[in-house]
């Protein structure tokens, strides 16, 4: 089991077995003295600003040092995050293939919600759910072969556009091979989409949707936290149904599985890790792994995380995580991955390479073109009973892949035998 005694919440405690997580600790060292505010920013001290003395050692004579340790403390995270953002330009905004969560400018949310030591506790809504496993077979073995199995929480968050439908049946169809997995769709709409509720019964694999839109106050920022708000609600659904056992993945709708991930997660003990492709300029990040043992990362954006890995880069076993009350994933572009591992305490001597000792790939960090859904001019008159057009582009307005106006729009070609016709002269 999971629950060696020392793996208790990050709390503002002394750990001696493993100098690493000192990093950690500098939020309460910080905080101690200057009060809530100092926290979200030392937060993401780098290892180089966070070698402080071990709170046991400041005594009760020492008090009056306080104020200056205050002081020195917030001239260093002032000074770190002014040189971060410069790192930040140089490093991660000339990378053409980041994807726009890393191409965050750093800092841009400093405060909001980016410590690790509020619990998350934001409204959650549930559009539909079932938890009724309606597939005979997978792979090859019918489904109480792996009754035994632990469940994958796999979550994905997911936004309107149009690529959304087209990847969600993609996705839908590798999950379709996994046995014992509840999918984790959530949507990053204000209302619930009824054309997914539909879509998702239809696979028969168990799942959630629930509607988690992004609060209004980040939807304006450039870059925005993207898939934040969903992920969010998901630990909160966890935390809800006081889940604790299981295996908890991170699977974005637009990226590329391969079956063996599953067979490789599912024996998560706390944090397993694994390298993803095609991300950013080395298109793989992922663990540096020594005798068998993580021993440091690669990844071509370092920018002071303490854990540089994707979100398809790693599995949290629900047991180890629920030992963490304070778990957390900041509304932080760029360091949802990092804050999220700082949340649960994790060491790295502590994860399990997988993938062969983490060198295979079996997630692909692929990326659909994203483009806006065009508008096509079809005139309404026509879009009735006459033709399959009408259903058509009412199906592909429901999808939010593209739409039919009379006015908007270049004129819908329509052509036989190689001519262009006129609408009227088929469709009337
Ligand atoms: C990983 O490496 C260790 C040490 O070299 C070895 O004992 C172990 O069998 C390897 N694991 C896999 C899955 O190859």
């Amino acid at each position: 089991m999971p629950s060696a005694p020392h793996y208790q919440a990050l709390e503002p405690q002394t750990s001696d077995d493993d100098e690493d997580i000192e990093n950690c600790k500098v939020p309460a060292l910080v905080s101690t003295p200057c009060g809530g505010a100092a926290t979200p920013a030392a937060m993401t001290m780098p290892p180089r600003w966070s070698r402080p003395r071990p709170v046991s050692s400041v005594s009760s004579r020492r008090r009056c040092w306080l104020p200056v340790i205050c002081v020195v403390g917030f001239f260093l995270v002032f000074f770190y995050f002014t040189l971060n953002s410069e790192n930040r330009f140089t490093l991660g905004l000339g990378n053409a293939n980041l994807d726009d969560s890393e191409d965050a400018v750093y800092g841009a949310h400093n405060g909001l919600d980016s410590t690790n030591s509020h619990a998350i506790n934001e409204s959650l809504h549930i559009c539909s759910e079932s938890h009724e496993d309606r597939r005979v077979y997978m792979q090859d073995k019918p489904r109480n072969a792996y009754a035994q199995l632990p469940v994958i929480y796999f979550v994905t968050p997911t936004y309107p556009r149009r690529e959304q439908i087209p990847e969600l049946t993609r996705l839908a169809h590798t999950l379709l091979h996994v046995p014992h997995i509840h999918w984790l769709v959530a949507n990053d709409h204000e209302r619930c989409d009824t054309f997914i509720d539909i879509l998702l019964n239809r696979f028969g694999i168990p799942f959630t949707h629930m509607a988690s839109p992004m609060p209004s106050k980040f939807r304006g920022s450039k870059p925005a936290p993207r898939g934040v708000a969903n992920r969010r609600a998901v630990l909160q659904w966890i935390r809800q149904n006081n889940l604790t056992n299981g295996i908890l993945y991170f699977g974005d709708d637009d990226n590329t599985y391969d079956l063996r991930l599953f067979d490789e997660i599912r024996p998560t003990q706390r944090v397993s890790m694994f390298p993803v492709g095609l991300i950013a300029d080395y298109a793989v990040s992922g663990p540096v792994v020594r005798q068998g043992k993580v021993v440091a990362f690669l990844d071509s954006w370092i920018a002071g995380r303490r854990w540089p890995v994707d979100m398809a880069g790693f599995a949290v076993n629900l047991n180890y995580m629920s030992q963490y009350p304070n778990v957390n994933m900041p509304y932080k572009p760029g360091y949802e991955e990092d804050l999220f591992l700082r949340s649960i305490n994790l060491h790295i001597d502590q994860i399990e390479p997988r993938g062969n000792n983490c060198t295979e790939i079996l997630v692909w960090h692929t990326q659909t073109k994203n483009k806006k859904a065009p508008v096509v001019r079809l005139e309404a008159k026509y879009m009735d009973g006459r033709s399959n057009l009408g259903a058509l582009f009412r199906a592909l307005k429901v999808m939010g892949v593209a739409s039919a106006s009379d006015n908007e729009g270049p004129i819908a070609l329509i052509s036989k035998n190689g001519k262009e016709k006129s609408h009227s002269l088929i469709l009337s």
